[in-house]
């Protein structure tokens, strides 16, 4: 019914009136300051030459373009789209912090939280999920994204895309998720941001394709291309990515919008020659929505009256798009997401920031805990609490928190907070800065270290500022910046136990304080209840379970650095023994922290593993099951992993791959028989012609607590069938 209206609408247009329903601009003020980045954005919508607006937050101002755009000819709504990326006026953790909650319920629950409050909010478009895999922590955006792995990523995705659209479009608090950036941005060549990706059609299948397949399926109503081009060709004016396998291949049906800009960058890329060549360009490969690049609304009349486009074309991107704008419900009533008493009532709502802090709870990752120093004694007489991120507010929320140029200094609660809360005014806190973070210079560690010798435990917070990780935010050098290591180093000389609090967008090297400091809590950016969820783990009321999402390196020089590594014709076996192995000279090869890693208060004991068969065919499946026990003495959540490795095959595999996984939740001495399933599925690759396949042979099982510890083995053989 949908694509008659579609089609009887799509008959009354103009070129003029389909052309601009492919040209979204953006805002960059509310509705009394200047409009557009054009001044004039109003008088365009009223002319039918605007489909969508990203950047305009807020009711009261949606419904001001929405009602130009009733006046339009054929009153064609306006799409409305933003930046939802880790929650919408109330910051959740950054998406890579989740990811490392590898708890799905947690992570959809938030998507659908910031799907309800965007909705709320006059939006119908997050331009998210990010899933992006990267193997690059130099890269900014690691920090919007799921990490290393295409399973884990595939897993977050569906969760994240089902989140947004929470019952289906059409529903008032489902958004348009968005998985983006189609495709490979992630492995940007020395983690530049928007650098070239050069990269092998087995790569790409096998970990950079599979999370975007896995969005389709979970049915995402858009995609967003990227930046960069890929193997000479600009993503968004690629056509195998875009046309053959979106479109094509995986039967996509939504639309795709360009990256801000991306469409006229391919003059830059050398692509075409001008801003008319590029616009032919990326429609022909299937780039739908020209996002703030005036490519499509400035040159596609001509160029469909000059035959260079065809009509065709650009009737089915329209279609596409509108086909969306009626499944939102907008033509039926295109202010149903205007309501200013919903808004109210829902954005920035108490139960909404509840579940900010448990989701942050989830997210941080215990790194180091020896001799039991967490968790902290509620009743301690004195603590100080240490560091340039002790009292900092708007770090905790990091990079793409919303809305932006509105001042978030004041909502997030920092450590300090959050720790004077929990305790209340039993526990004496003292505070010292110690260094900025960027300081080069020690002058205030003398302060510091007389304030830790006054407490009886010292919390340090160190780590990166919320604009170091981000777009445009790549670092060559990952290390935590300025003095922080060397204040870590002069308080723990002062002989306190010292608690490491490290925050931050990306894996940070850290390799001083990772060795020497007893207690590491690894928090990532949190989002506004920040301090509260921390100082919920410091003192017990919130056992860690994170475990990380991508590999932490020991040196920039290892990077790209992961877990899913080939084993080489030389392989490291023994670290003692380097010589003509593959290894480096000067570091091991080994990470910091793995992927998969992550401590809890209570340890887990796993035994028992038992495969349900020795030999299948393709056709059948193996049941893996055993068991995993509470060897401790506190509640605690452990995220059991499923590694497989497929020994012998036509085309090199990894020596270990991520097939799935499961968190559970164990009282002390407790035990759970936990079963995964390994199905064709699992045990399937691309072949030397990239055919999806099995193979006869032998392959290794393996489940750990993490890609470095693995409890349990055993294999099977996959038989010819
Ligand atoms: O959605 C973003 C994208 O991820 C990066 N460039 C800008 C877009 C809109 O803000």
């Amino acid at each position: 019914a949908i694509q008659q209206k579609v089609n009887k609408l799509l008959a009354k247009m103009t070129l003029e009136e389909k052309i601009g329903q492919l040209n979204q601009y953006a805002s960059y003020k509310n509705a009394t300051g200047p409009i557009s980045s054009t001044g004039n954005m109003i008088d365009e919508i009223k002319q039918g030459r605007v489909g969508s607006i990203l950047k305009v937050n807020g009711v009261a101002d949606t419904r001001i373009y929405q009602q130009a755009a009733m006046q339009s000819r054929l009153k064609i709504p306006l799409l409305f789209g933003e930046d939802v990326i880790h929650g919408y006026r109330i910051t959740f953790p950054i998406p890579l912090a989740e990811a490392a909650s590898w708890d799905m319920d947690a992570i959809g629950f938030s998507a659908r939280l910031a799907a309800t409050e965007a909705a709320a909010s006059g939006i119908q478009w997050a331009f998210a999920p990010m899933v992006d895999i990267s193997r690059d922590p130099r890269w900014g955006r690691v920090m919007e994204g799921a990490g290393e792995d295409p399973y884990l990523g595939s897993r977050i995705a569906i969760a994240r895309v089902k989140g947004f659209q929470g019952n289906g479009l059409g529903s008032l608090d489902a958004v348009m998720a968005c998985a983006k950036h189609f495709a490979a941005y992630g492995a940007a060549i020395a983690g530049r941001d928007y650098n070239a990706v050069d990269m092998s059609d087995r790569t790409l299948w096998e970990v950079y394709l599979p999370p975007f397949k896995a969005a389709v399926d979970a049915g995402a109503a858009t995609f967003m291309n990227s930046f960069n081009e890929l193997n000479g060709i600009p993503a968004t004016g690629n056509s195998y990515l875009q046309r053959n396998i979106l479109k094509g291949k995986w039967g996509f049906g939504g639309f795709v919008v360009s990256d801000w800009g991306s469409i006229p960058e391919m003059v830059n890329h050398g692509f075409v020659k001008n801003n008319s060549e590029a616009a032919r360009v990326a429609l022909n490969a299937g780039s739908d929505m020209d996002m703030e690049g005036r490519s499509y609304i400035n040159n596609l009349p001509i160029l469909v009256k000059s035959g260079r486009v065809s009509i065709a074309t650009v009737n089915d991107a329209v279609k596409r798009i509108l086909t969306k704008k009626f499944e939102l419900g907008l033509f039926a009533d295109p202010f149903r997401f205007c309501n200013q008493q919903r808004e109210a009532a829902i954005v920035n709502s108490p139960s909404i920031r509840n579940a900010a802090r448990a989701v942050a709870q989830k997210s941080m990752v215990l790194l180091k805990n020896e001799g039991s120093l967490l968790p902290l004694a509620k009743n301690l007489k004195t603590i100080a609490l240490i560091g340039p991120l002790v009292k900092a507010k708007k770090d905790m929320n990091g990079f793409w928190a919303l809305p932006w140029g509105v001042a978030h200094e004041t909502e997030p609660v920092s450590l300090f907070e959050g720790v004077q809360n929990k305790l209340g005014g039993q526990t004496k806190l003292l505070f010292a800065k110690g260094c900025n973070i960027n300081d080069t210079s020690k002058v205030d560690f003398a302060e510091a270290i007389a304030t830790a010798k006054n407490a009886d435990v010292v919390i340090m917070a160190i780590g990166e500022s919320y604009d170091m990780s981000g777009e445009a935010k790549s670092r060559s050098n990952i290390h935590i910046p300025g003095v922080q290591e060397e204040l870590v180093k002069a308080i723990q000389a002062t002989g306190k136990p010292v608690v490491v609090l490290v925050m931050g967008g990306r894996p940070l090297i850290f390799n001083q304080t990772a060795d020497c400091v007893p207690a590491i809590l690894y928090t990532w950016w949190l989002g506004v209840e920040a301090g509260n969820a921390m100082a919920d783990v410091l003192f017990g009321d919130y056992n860690p379970s994170g475990k990380l999402p991508i590999t932490f390196p020991q040196s920039e020089g290892q990077i790209p650095i992961y877990y899913a590594t080939k084993n080489t014709g030389r392989p490291l076996i023994n670290d003692n023994d380097r010589a003509y192995k593959s290894a480096y000279l000067d570091v091991s090869n080994t990470p910091k922290f793995a992927f998969g890693y992550g401590l809890s208060y209570t340890t887990f004991k796993y035994s028992n593993l038992k495969l349900s068969a020795k030999a299948i065919n393709n056709l059948q499946s193996i049941i893996a099951s055993f068991t995993v026990t509470n060897t401790g003495n506190y509640a605690g959540e452990e995220v059991a992993q499923l590694y497989l490795r497929n020994r012998v095959a036509s085309v090199t595999r990894p020596v270990k791959e991520l097939k799935d996984f499961c968190k559970i939740k164990l009282m002390p001495s407790e035990s759970k028989t936990i079963t995964f399933v390994i199905n064709k599925q699992k045990l399937s690759l691309y072949n030397q012609q990239m055919q999806w396949v099995t193979e006869p042979g032998m392959f290794g099982v393996m489940i750990g607590s993490a890609s470095d510890d693995i409890r349990l083995v055993d294999e099977f053989e996959l038989l010819k069938r």
